[in-house]
């Protein structure tokens, strides 16, 4: 008997023409893979793990369980990442192929093979040893979208050392709290970056977290020549990177580390507290970012490949710097942003450099309609984009609306759209239609991928019939999972694998419901206080924190509204410690707090919107009752009993209209 409980009735949106000779070549060869991972689970991730990777010292474990939920995978075998993603193809016939095409905010486009992709990398890895840095040792990379960003984080991987990656829209503030929290010993960054004609500064955001405390460690800041605008210079800590380069030969011999081995720590938004690294290993992760490029996006050879997402993200670590890679693919990397010098710039890159599969964020995708439907002149049917043959989103939900136009704007009604739904945590894509076997539908991310057990539960643990709400979580543990929090395992034992649900269930945060008819996953949205503005996440805790740290302030809250274009605005309520600020006064100070948080955390978190109250409201035992705030965000009526409520009058004042 068949254990696959899933009825794949073709759903009543039509699927596009499937795609012949895909990874995954129809429905039956994917439930031939979840049948395989089911009778015999570490037999699966074992032939995948053989065949995928290169091995230093082949692993002769698969799963250690015996301290769960702290797994282990591939435990005893050696492998070095950068080697799987570079010297890998320097045999393998790839060695002159195209790895990046770079194209500049300025339209300039630069291209590097693989095998001077794998030249500059040892360069850097070389420096970063002479330097004093080993195995083991962290350094933070604060970089614009280049290939010295791919270079970087190669570098670090190819001599053990562990990469935080910031993204560079954060503040010195947040640069500062991951530099410490991680330990660093160097960081990696540039003079500037480019975005949408404007230079903005990095290495003075770089000295500015610097001078703060608790960063004695850092001995090293490894600088980029980008635009050549003028920094200051702090010798012997300050290094140009060009320099170190020349200074060192071509090849360097990889450090051989253990599966297990962290390959990174990328801060992530929590319901709770600060920032948490996220730590994920080097062959599980590297695995499933590899197999995935073939699953979901059906890499082939003379694909061009191109990622939208910044290396900041979870989604460049796995979908541009080592996925791609690890794959030998030729992939697009784009300094700008997709709105300059106009809003046609995408659909021009796809047609300039003859894209194939194009990965973005539904976030992007709903701001381009709005701009296609004011200005014929960006519209994607003004665009040759005959290359394309699959599309993809991720980061957030993507409304079906929004799938149909991508679909038929960009995807002229033949490429699949691919809704990938995975987390920074799961390290790579988990629920996802498969190109050339998952018959579409608008709006869902379908069916986890083989060897992935999702499900749906209650607050206690117990898996819900289809057609019914609840908590999405997994099953059973998966080679890319994160291993940890870095410095703080409690919490992942307890945010990931909580008591309440039986301590053996990763809960993804998210709610979802399954299709009672085809068992489709449909995720929901978070279920703690974080949110997902563009597609990044945000936790309402840090910028109620930093919101609270401004000297005016007595009080906040920070809920999210449903934005059309962003998926969800911030919105904080905020308490003075002066009296109630009314009219221009009011506005001037939003602005003053708005100013403020872009500087405590970075400009994403900056919220749209600030009301003003005498005080907030409060249960009588003095807890914020926030789901009233939600609704006075959303400007609904308040159905909601508020006898518990202490000052309910106060809501009137945060602007909500009986
Ligand atoms: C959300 C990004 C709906 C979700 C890779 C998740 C999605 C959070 C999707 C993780 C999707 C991501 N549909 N929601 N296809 N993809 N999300 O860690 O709430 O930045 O928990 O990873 O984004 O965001 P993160």
């Amino acid at each position: 008997m068949s254990t696959v409980a899933i009825n794949h009735q073709a759903p009543e949106t039509a699927a596009p023409p499937l795609l012949t000779d895909t990874a995954i070549d129809g429905m039956a060869a994917y439930e031939a893979l979840v049948n395989e991972a089911r009778s015999d689970r570490t037999g699966f991730w074992a032939r995948l793990a053989r065949e995928h990777l290169s091995w230093h010292r082949p692993f002769t474990k698969v799963l250690d369980e015996s301290n769960a939920p702290f797994f282990k995978w591939f435990d005893d075998g050696l492998l070095n990442a950068s080697y799987n993603c570079l010297d890998r193809h320097l045999h393998d016939g790839n060695a002159n192929k195209t790895a990046i095409i770079f194209e500049a905010d300025d339209g300039s486009v630069t291209t590097i093979t693989y095998r001077q992709l794998h030249a500059r990398v040892c360069r850097l890895a070389n420096a970063l040893r002479a330097r004093g840095i080993v195995c083991g040792d962290r350094v933070m990379i604060y970089l614009p979208m280049s290939i010295e960003g791919v270079v970087a984080m190669q570098a670090c991987a190819r001599i053990g050392a562990l990469h935080s990656v910031v993204f560079g829209g954060f503040s010195a503030k947040s640069l500062h709290e991951r530099m410490v929290d991680v330990g660093a010993v160097a960081v990696i960054t540039a003079d500037e970056q480019m975005r949408g004609g404007k230079n903005l500064p990095l290495k003075s955001v770089v000295d500015e977290a610097l001078k703060m405390a608790g960063t004695d460690g850092i001995h090293t800041v490894i600088v980029y020549r980008r635009t050549g605008g003028s920094i200051l210079w702090d010798e012997p800590r300050d290094c140009w990177l060009h320099e170190l380069e020349a200074a060192q030969p071509d090849t360097c011999e990889p450090e051989w580390v253990g599966a297990e081995h962290p390959l990174f720590v990328l801060y992530t938004s929590g319901s709770t507290g600060t920032p948490k690294g996220v730590q994920h290993s080097t062959a599980g992760y590297l695995l499933w970012a590899a197999v995935t490029m073939k699953w979901t996006f059906d890499l082939r050879t003379d694909d061009v490949y191109w990622c939208t997402a910044d290396i900041g993200w979870i989604t460049g670590h796995s979908y541009i710097c080592y996925g791609p890679t690890a794959v030998g693919a030729t992939q697009v990397i784009f300094e700008g942003v997709p709105t300059w010098p106009d809003a046609g710039r995408f659909w021009e890159m796809i047609a300039r450099h003859k894209v194939s599969i194009f990965y973005t964020a539904p976030t992007a995708i709903r701001s381009l309609i709005k701009a296609a439907e004011t200005n014929s002149g960006v519209h994607p049917r003004r665009f040759d984009l005959d290359s394309l043959r699959l599309l993809g989103t991720v980061g957030e939900p993507i409304n079906p609306s929004a799938w149909e136009w991508f679909a038929r704007e960009v995807g002229g009604g033949r490429c699949p759209v691919l809704d990938t739904f995975w987390q920074t945590e799961t390290g790579g894509h988990m629920i996802t239609p498969l190109p050339g076997a998952t018959p579409l539908v608008a709006g869902s991310c379908t069916l986890p991928l083989p060897g992935i057990e999702a499900a749906i539960v209650d607050e206690t643990g117990c898996e819900l019939p289809n057609g019914q709400g609840g908590l999405l979580v997994v099953k059973e543990p998966w080679p890319s999972m994160l291993r940890a929090i870095w410095g703080n395992p409690q919490r992942f034992r307890s945010g990931y694998y909580p008591a309440d649900l039986g301590g053996k269930l990763y809960l993804a945060g998210d709610g979802a419901i399954r299709d009672a008819q085809t068992g489709y996953f449909t995720i929901t949205g978070r279920i703690d206080d974080v949110l997902n503005v563009s597609g990044h996440r945000m936790g309402t805790m840090e910028i109620e924190s930093a919101l609270a740290a401004h000297p005016l302030v007595a009080e906040a809250a920070v809920v999210g509204r449903p934005d059309e274009t962003i998926g969800e605005a911030i919105v904080a309520f905020v308490v003075l410690k002066g009296p109630r600020p009314q009219g221009t006064e009011a506005r001037q100070l939003a602005d003053q707090l708005r100013a403020w948080v872009g500087k405590e955390i970075g400009p994403i978190a900056k919220p749209k919107e600030i009301r003003f109250g005498d005080s907030m409201p409060k249960t009588r035992s003095g807890k914020v009752v926030r789901r009233l705030l939600r609704s006075v965000a959303k400007g609904e009526t308040l159905a909601q009993d508020m006898s518990t409520v202490e000052n309910p009058a106060v809501l009137r004042q945060f602007g909500h209209h009986e």
